[in-house]
């Protein structure tokens, strides 16, 4: 039998989201209040599962522990209280909309968490993107 296990964990980050080959007045039609030039900032929450049978000795899919060290390390101490423009290398030159990072965190996440199944990106209360296996 499979069993997921998700573990949530939540960062602050700020943005501006823009087309650099765009102008100004393009980017406002598309992006609107949030191609603003100076950015605004957004609290995030990251649900991570991982999907597997449940180990018989220790009665788990994957440690918990490990889990959320590896997902503080390879994603929250990088994102965290930063500019996702500016300060993440893994977003550099990447417009940061939602999709986006949900597809940079899942490329980095994937390698390092085998049964990894499932990634949940909310950018708000009433916003929020999935990615599955
Ligand atoms: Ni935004």
């Amino acid at each position: 039998m499979q069993v997921t296990i998700t573990r949530r964990m939540t960062f602050s980050a700020g943005h501006r989201i823009f087309n650099e080959n765009w102008d100004d007045a393009r980017n406002f039609e598309i992006f609107g209040p949030c191609s603003n030039p100076h950015g605004h900032g957004h609290n995030y929450a990251l649900e991570i599962s991982v999907t597997g049978p449940v180990d018989s000795e220790t009665g788990m899919v994957i440690n918990l522990k490990d889990m959320k060290s590896i997902i503080q390390e390879e994603i929250i101490d990088k994102v965290d209280h930063k500019s996702l423009n500016a300060d993440v290398p893994f977003m550099k030159g990447i417009n940061p909309t939602t999709e986006n990072l949900a597809h940079k965190i899942w490329e980095i996440l994937s390698k390092k968490l085998p049964g990894m199944s499932r990634l949940v990106l909310h950018e708000s209360e009433n916003n929020k993107v999935e990615i599955n296996r």
